[in-house]
């Protein structure tokens, strides 16, 4: 249970990646300041998040299960919080979906909006209520760069993720009226199993109803582009956390916190020409006419970014 003067951290996603990091950073605050409940939707995943956890487990940190895309299960999860009461929601659970749109069914593109859009609506319409009777509150939610910026092949998450950031947009404007703050987290590659997963995945495809030119496109030049990028620009989750304290840590915390400035011109190109075409053309080049350059360069950038130059983690103020 949480000390007076403790916030109450309450974190959705944290078998793994960025929410067990973000739940044992918080966790270990060297004053105590937070009470972490960090949530996964299978308790049976639970042994990493405690190792890592280590004495903070039980104090600092306690366990719930938590499934972002079940009504019951959020609405008992936040009934289990005492009074209810949640100063900082963290809304991290996410799943990614790779590969040529003709051979996503509708099936699987749906359960990746209801985990990264709608899962991310229910915790807020739950947890909402509270934070505006006491007028307080901070609401952060893990979007991406592809929440900025579309990326070839990604078609369907970047798209979940631009839900998120024009519901969150607008939603910040009538939740500042109520002293609530929300903030959004805008990492680009992240060390963590999510890449993982999304390559398993797109190893046991076949790809049915895409056609060989665009299987060939997909295969032959997008995953070796997207593992220099993953190497050369990858962040731990570790650097992720960190950010995400400051954020919370601020006094005015930002709306948009990219977490890698090597992706800040990728996303001004976006906001430099109004008719969209720069940074489609610039995409296109990149991908199918520079793709031996963009190796090189990506291979230069992994060198001049090796873990003892790395320093990529902005601080948000
Ligand atoms: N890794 C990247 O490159 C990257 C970049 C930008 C943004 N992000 C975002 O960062 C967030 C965390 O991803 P990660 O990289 O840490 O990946 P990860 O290691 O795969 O973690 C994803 C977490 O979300 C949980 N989750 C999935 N569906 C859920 C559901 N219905 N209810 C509750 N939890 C659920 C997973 O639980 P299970 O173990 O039960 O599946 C897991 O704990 C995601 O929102 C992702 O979009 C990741």
């Amino acid at each position: 249970m949480a000390n007076s003067g403790q916030k109450v951290v309450l974190i959705t996603g944290c078998s793994s990646g960025i929410g067990l990091r973000i739940a044992v950073t918080l966790a270990k605050d060297e004053k105590k300041r937070y009470h972490v409940i960090a949530t996964m939707r299978d308790l049976k995943k639970k042994d990493k998040l405690v190792e890592a956890a280590g004495d903070a487990y039980g104090k600092t940190l306690t366990l719930l299960p938590l499934d972002v895309c079940s009504d019951e299960s959020v609405k008992q999860c936040i009934n289990n919080v005492k009074d209810r009461h949640i100063d900082i929601l963290i809304n991290n659970a996410g799943v990614g979906l790779l590969g040529p749109v003709e051979s996503i069914s509708i099936e699987e593109m749906k359960k990746v909006f209801e985990t990264n859009f709608f899962g991310v609506v229910r915790m807020i319409k739950e947890v909402m209520p509270d934070m505006k009777k006491r007028r307080s509150g901070h609401i952060v939610v893990m979007s991406s760069v592809m929440g900025l910026q579309g990326v070839v092949f990604n078609d369907v998450y970047t798209a979940s993720k631009f839900a998120m950031e024009g519901f969150c947009e607008s939603m910040a404007v009538q939740l500042m009226k109520f002293n609530i703050r929300l903030s959004m987290i805008e990492p680009g590659p992240v060390h963590t199993e999510f890449e993982t997963k999304m390559m398993e995945d797109v190893a046991k495809m076949e790809y049915p109803g895409a056609d060989a030119d665009t299987v060939r496109y997909f295969k032959d030049v997008y995953l070796p582009s997207s593992i220099d990028i993953f190497e050369a620009m990858g962040q731990t989750p570790d650097d992720i956390a960190k950010c995400l304290k400051k954020v919370i840590e601020s006094s005015s915390p930002r709306f948009r916190n990219l977490t890698n400035s090597l992706y800040t011109p990728i996303v001004a190109l976006k906001y430099a020409d109004e008719t969209g075409g720069l940074s489609v053309n610039t995409f296109y080049n990149l991908l199918f006419n520079f793709g031996p350059l963009m190796h090189i360069t990506m291979s230069i950038l992994k060198c001049l970014t090796c873990s003892c130059l790395r320093r990529r983690t902005i601080s948000p103020n």
